[in-house]
């Protein structure tokens, strides 16, 4: 019946797998014949305490029982409150003010809205091969791949590029990209975007979408000294990458730095629906009432989940079992390179990790996918991503322990070895 089904779904979404989980558990996906999937893929992104986590379970069960919606112009939930307070906790003393809606996109869309009330300028600078989200404002902001622009173009303006980065795409050094791409920063400032008007500057300091890369911490800070310098908002992307996934609880603390604003998503509900932005109170109180709003941003149902989690993630230490286990993915992909040359780049931080497909220094799609499909042949659930799709990510549960590691390592190992002769 649910299989039979499939055809009334629009065909604008893409699948992985046609598989229609029965239950999920920690880091298994299970079908109703009972076959078990590893899921490195956590819904991309979401399920960073594992699949139905009990207390992120009971907490939602606790929350149905009481109060299913209340809206946040009517009634503020308490858990809307708890949920404040708990982010409050673990952002830097100077944000503490919070804005909740339900997606990512929607998020960030509302994040360069209150950029440009807080400093009246229009334009927002983003990077190239950036991912933030689907709307027209996001799609506008979102450079991975064209597919997520293809003819919906012409898309909002006072959206400016910016290299990321990238070294190994740019065959550069990591020092040398991050001079070329501040310098070419800096150049913007002076030939599309003048400071003045430039309200934002948004980044991922994990590129998700555009293919795992991590920002070097010296390219964070100077682009964060940039924006002091010139009075731009630092927009932290953290919707992919924050909630532990990087080995900290969020990932521009590698760099050492406060961003203006942050923006949460994905890992933030445990698989409900929520996203947040972060900011003082000076910016916050900038960003003039009733402008702004939805219907579901900030209700009790899903605030109850994202309680829950952040008291997992803290409690469960997942953020340093990220770290741990991502040193350990990392050392095994390494080890599996030395064999298979075919991957040309093995890359991440805590558990974003990637590898990155080249045959004769050219970007190498069609092994990528043919791995990746020879890895759901053997039951293990992975993306691609990367402006060229030859690009595998790495994004199990937070949860992930050692055995689990190396066992996804060996059906990666065999399945590469079946597709790459
Ligand atoms: C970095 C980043 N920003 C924004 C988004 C958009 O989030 P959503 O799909 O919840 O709208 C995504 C989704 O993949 C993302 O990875």
């Amino acid at each position: 019946m649910a299989t039979d089904s499939f055809e009334l779904l629009a065909p604008v979404w893409t699948h992985l797998t046609e598989i229609v989980p029965e239950r999920a558990e920690g880091i298994y996906i299970y079908d109703s014949d009972g076959t078990r999937y590893a899921d490195f893929t956590s819904g991309i992104g979401v399920t960073n305490t594992g699949h139905c986590h009990p207390r992120v379970v009971e907490a939602v069960k606790r929350q149905a029982e009481t109060m299913l919606h209340g809206q946040v112009n009517i009634v503020v939930p308490r858990s809307t409150l708890e949920l404040a307070a708990a982010l409050n906790d673990i952002t830097p003393p100077s944000i503490n003010r919070f804005f909740f809606s339900n997606s990512g996109a929607e998020a960030i869309e509302g994040a360069v809205k209150l950029a440009k009330h807080a400093t009246g300028r229009q334009n927002v600078i983003v990077f190239q091969g950036s991912f933030h989200g689907r709307t027209a404002q996001t799609m506008a902001m979102t450079t991975a791949k064209t597919v997520y622009r293809v003819g919906y173009q012409p898309l909002p303006g006072g959206v400016v590029t910016a290299p990321f980065p990238y070294h190994y795409y740019m065959r550069m050094s990591e020092d040398e990209a991050v001079d070329y791409c501040l310098r070419e920063f800096d150049t913007l400032l002076k030939s599309v975007t003048a400071p003045d008007e430039t309200a934002a500057v948004v980044i991922e300091p994990v590129l998700g979408e555009g293919g795992y890369v991590p920002a070097p911490d010296r390219f964070i800070r100077e682009l964060k000294a940039r924006c002091e310098q010139h009075g731009i908002l630092f927009i932290a992307d953290e919707v992919q990458s924050g909630f532990g996934r990087t080995g900290k609880m969020f990932a521009y603390q590698h760099a050492g730095i406060v961003p203006d604003i942050i923006v949460m998503a994905k890992g933030l509900g445990s698989g409900l629906p929520i996203s947040a932005i972060a900011a003082s109170e000076v910016l916050m109180s900038k960003w003039r009432t009733g402008t702004h709003g939805g219907t579901y941003g900030g209700n009790g149902f899903a605030a109850a989940a994202a309680v829950a989690t952040v008291q997992v993630m803290r409690d469960e230490n997942l953020a340093d079992n990220a770290r741990v286990m991502g040193d350990r993915l990392l050392r095994g992909l390494r080890d599996i390179q030395q064999r298979c040359p075919v991957i040309g780049d093995v890359r991440g931080r805590g558990l974003m990790v990637a590898t990155e497909f080249t045959s004769n220094g050219e970007p190498d799609a069609d092994i990528a996918k043919a791995t990746l499909s020879a890895c759901i042949d053997r039951k293990l659930l992975l993306l691609t991503c990367g402006t060229f799709g030859n690009v595998i990510r790495w994004i199990p549960p937070l949860i992930v322990n050692e055995a689990q590691i190396d066992e996804a390592l060996a059906t990666f190992e065999d399945a590469l070895s079946s597709v790459a002769h």
